[in-house]
């Protein structure tokens, strides 16, 4: 069955072309086994490799998944030092299967605050899989959206300040050029998991115009099916980006 709605969704060219997903609830599905929470994030790693196969298979051509936000710090610290750890891991062990699957890795957000050692494995792993062509894979760790837009705009001030462009040329299409996504699709579509109806800032800028779904299911049960309903949902909305229906019909018939 899913191997026909992967055909169906292929041909219908209506796939986005960047997700995102915040992936919530590791904790509780933990805990309701009875389980330490890290558990939930240990199983929480399977389910990313589902979701970037899935991704890959259909031919997405960017996903962003949020990891580790800038408020994620506050957590105890054994929590914390325990995702620093399975980053690592996760980082060690899967980057040569990525590698061979033409996966392309990215870590967006500010990773100046991780140990030495872990910021050395995201080089490297960066470094690795840079050419590849395929699906583009970003962790964002230690991200935010409130700190992406700062350091937009910081960049932008410093080439203010250097005389290379004037304070009127901070434009839209400036800050779009310097958030940590510049380079890809815009963002179509962002998944939630865990219950919450919020976005907690994630991708604040690039989620102007997705589509937004939330899930009641449990990150670490979040599976290829499930996945692949909202996908197939996704294909079948109406995308206004602010103009009418009839508009947009016109349009696709030109
Ligand atoms: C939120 O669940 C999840 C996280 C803070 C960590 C997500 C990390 C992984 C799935 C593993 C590593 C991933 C990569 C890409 C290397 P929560 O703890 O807030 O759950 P709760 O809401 O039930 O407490």
């Amino acid at each position: 069955m899913s191997d026909q709605l992967k055909t169906q969704l292929m041909a219908s060219n209506k796939l986005p072309r960047h997700v995102a997903m915040i992936m919530d609830g590791n904790g509780r599905w933990a805990q309701r086994q009875g389980k330490r929470r890290v558990m939930g994030h240990k199983a929480g790693v399977d389910r990313v490799r589902e979701a970037v196969k899935v991704s890959r298979e259909l031919g997405i051509e960017s996903l962003t998944l949020f990891a580790f936000s800038s408020e994620n710090w506050q957590r105890p610290a054994d929590e914390v030092s325990l995702l620093m750890e399975l980053f690592f891991t996760v980082l060690s062990r899967e980057v040569s299967k990525l590698h061979r699957n033409n996966v392309k890795l990215k870590v967006i957000g500010d990773t100046s605050r991780f140990s030495d050692k872990l910021q050395q494995k995201i080089a490297k792993a960066e470094d690795k899989t840079k050419d590849n062509s395929g699906l583009i894979l970003n962790v964002a760790a230690n991200y935010g959206g409130r700190w992406d837009i700062t350091q937009a705009c910081q960049q932008l001030a410093a080439k203010v300040a250097a005389g290379e462009m004037s304070a009127t040329d901070i434009s839209e299409e400036a800050i779009e050029q310097h958030i940590c996504t510049a380079q890809l699709p815009a963002l179509d579509l962002m998944i939630r998991t865990g219950g919450d109806c919020r976005i907690s800032n994630f991708l604040l800028w690039q989620a102007a115009y997705s589509e937004l779904h939330f899930s009641a299911t449990l990150w670490p049960d979040f599976g290829e099916t499930e996945y692949l309903d909202i996908l197939a949902n996704f294909a079948n909305v109406e995308r206004r980006f602010g103009c009418t229906s009839e508009q947009v019909s016109a349009s696709l018939q030109e």
